[in-house]
């Protein structure tokens, strides 16, 4: 059935798809009307149902969010931040309680207190200016430390456009698979947390025979605590659409299809302008300067829901359907969007591509460690003296971002590091960790996309389990039963205990963990026990007495 769905959605193609139709018949009220439901149903030849369950799974075009005026963000670095009471407080004197909604999370981790309001984020002091905010829809960019600790390439300073694609124009006279080779060599491995070589993907989707294919770019990042990618579709963009043209040139895609999160509104447009930069100049489109090759670009506002940062979720996001992730195989590179190849990307992974078409792939595998090449994009919170994004080597230590950054404000400790689904690091753990994958994995975290949130001293640990919990079980997509209902069942036992109505069998909270992990379809299910048994490790004596024996 679904593979039908897919045929279906696919006929409009991606400029006229019916997820972005039923964005913007959700613009005016909050949730699209039942009867402009039926209108879709029926214009895109699927049935009532559903469209109905699509629109129902979306935070932003649920009926329940209808009526909705402004967001708080409720993102585990403004959890522990601690900062958000007081913002809804403060909210609550303007709007009534129903109208405050809650999104997860706004990328503000630098510098907390973050809420979202007429299609704009705002953060920090902002909350002070509430009244000019509100009357005057005033603008107020949030700001963040950028630094290189060594090689600087993701977060150069952007020469011209003109000098920017030079690389493209002359791999646009290379034959495909010599440009793929020079991917292949630098050993480049996905930074959107699983570190799949890119080469590899690239190459599955360019052997498969079809017309039709698309390179999507995972511009979802729904990791609380992640900004790096926000950092490069707002400042970097043609970054992120360089790589695009490259992978469409290798693998003979026409399509990039850019999903970016509903929660980063500002990147939606500095995207937008740059694909019009690159249209006027007519470097997009059919026959790019002569060369054979078209591509052009389209931009999917996604409408707040974690789970489709997970690539096939994604995929089924895009088509319009419920987006449950996929089984697998069949794997996107053979059948993705609309049942053709298609390779999914991280931002910046995609963003990693000018630095070696331009100098050469062993240029990017000379830095960083054997396994992991290049440099990462690290995310610092706002307990940090000098919080932001900090581009550093694979393979620097730990300890040298965070003196970097100016240590920590205010004692803290641990810092869960890779988003929720990556490892609570207890800070005597710091000086044993480097900045790659096989550094945090040896040690028993995840690298994921390298954000941290600190978790500070007076910050129960039992408070941290409950929210994980809460956070996956609101997000899990529903598909398999271990996820669906272990992440709610995880989050009763925890709140229960928490409020002392209960004590946790420390049996079935162990066996609970080992059937989300072993059971679940994906690595959202599958990945939560993770930091969770960080702290049962790590904070034992702190959270014994939630337990019985
Ligand atoms: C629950 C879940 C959430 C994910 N969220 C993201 C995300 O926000 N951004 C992202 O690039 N990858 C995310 N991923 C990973 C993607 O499924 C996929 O591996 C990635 O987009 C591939 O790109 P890469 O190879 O460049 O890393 C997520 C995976 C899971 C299981
Ligand atoms: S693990 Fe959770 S999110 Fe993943 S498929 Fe199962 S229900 Fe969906």
């Amino acid at each position: 059935m679904s593979k039908n769905l897919s045929e279906l959605s696919g006929r409009k193609g991606v400029k006229d798809s019916l997820f972005n139709r039923l964005g913007k018949l959700a613009e005016r009220t909050g949730t699209p009307e039942t009867e402009d439901l039926d209108r879709l149903a029926e214009e895109f030849l699927v049935g009532k149902a559903n469209v109905y369950g699509t629109t129902t799974f979306y935070d932003f075009l649920k009926p329940e969010n209808k009526g909705k005026k402004i967001y708080v963000c409720n993102g585990t670095a403004c959890v522990c931040a601690g900062t958000q009471k007081e913002v809804i407080s403060k909210l609550e004197e303007k709007f009534h309680p129903d109208e405050i909604g809650h999104m997860t999370c706004l990328g503000r981790c630098h510098e907390n207190k973050a809420f979202f309001y007429d299609g704009k984020n705002y953060s920090g002091d902002a909350i002070e200016q509430l009244d000019d905010i509100l009357s005057e829809k005033k603008e107020k960019k949030d700001r963040y430390h950028v630094q290189a600790i060594g090689k600087q390439i993701l977060t150069a300073p952007f020469s011209s456009v003109e000098e920017y694609y030079q690389p493209f124009f002359k791999a646009l006279k290379e034959e495909k698979t010599v440009v793929l080779e020079e991917i292949k060599k630098s050993n480049l491995r996905g930074r959107g947390g699983a570190g799949f070589p890119m080469g590899m993907k690239l190459d599955f989707c360019r052997k498969e025979e079809n017309e039709i294919k698309f390179i999507i770019c995972n511009a979802d990042e729904g990791d609380p605590g992640a900004y790096s990618d926000r950092y490069l579709l707002e400042v970097q963009p043609h970054s992120v659409l360089f790589g695009m043209l490259i992978s469409g040139y290798v693998t003979g895609a026409k399509y990039g299809v850019l999903y970016i999160r509903a929660e980063y509104p500002e990147a939606v447009e500095t995207v937008q302008d740059a694909i019009e930069e690159l249209r006027t100049r007519g470097w997009i489109g059919e026959n790019i300067l002569g060369s054979g090759f078209s591509f052009d670009f389209q931009i999917i506002q996604a409408q707040g829901s974690y789970i489709c940062g997970e690539e096939t979720a994604l995929i089924n996001s895009i088509e319009g359907q419920r987006p449950e992730v996929r089984v697998r195989p069949p794997y996107p590179a053979q059948q993705g969007l609309f049942n053709k190849p298609t390779v999914v990307n991280n931002v910046e992974t995609l963003s990693a591509l000018h630095f070696i078409i331009e100098k050469g792939g062993e240029a990017w595998k000379k830095i960083g460690t054997e396994k992991s090449s290049g440099t990462k994009l690290v995310s610092l919170d706002s307990f940090f003296n000098r919080p932001g994004i900090y581009e550093v080597e694979m393979g620097t230590p730990l300890e040298k971002v965070i003196e970097a950054a100016g240590g920590f404000k205010q004692e803290i400790k641990a810092m869960q590091i890779g988003g929720p689904l990556g490892g609570v690091v207890p800070v005597e753990k710091i000086k044993d960790l480097n900045l790659d994958f096989e550094s945090f994995a040896n040690n028993g975290f995840l690298l994921g996309h390298a954000s941290i949130v600190s978790i500070p001293k007076d910050f129960p640990m039992m408070r941290f389990i409950e929210h994980l919990f809460d956070f996956a079980a609101y997000e899990s997509c529903g598909k398999c039963f271990p996820c669906r209902l272990g992440t709610k069942r995880g989050h009763e036992l925890t709140k229960g205990a928490l409020e002392g109505k209960n004590k946790i069998d420390i049996e079935l909270f162990n066996d609970l963990l080992e059937t989300l992990e072993q059971g679940s379809l994906c690595a959202h299910g599958g990945g939560i026990p993770l930091p969770i048994k960080n702290i049962l490790h790590y904070f034992k004596e702190e959270i014994n007495s939630y337990f019985k024996k």
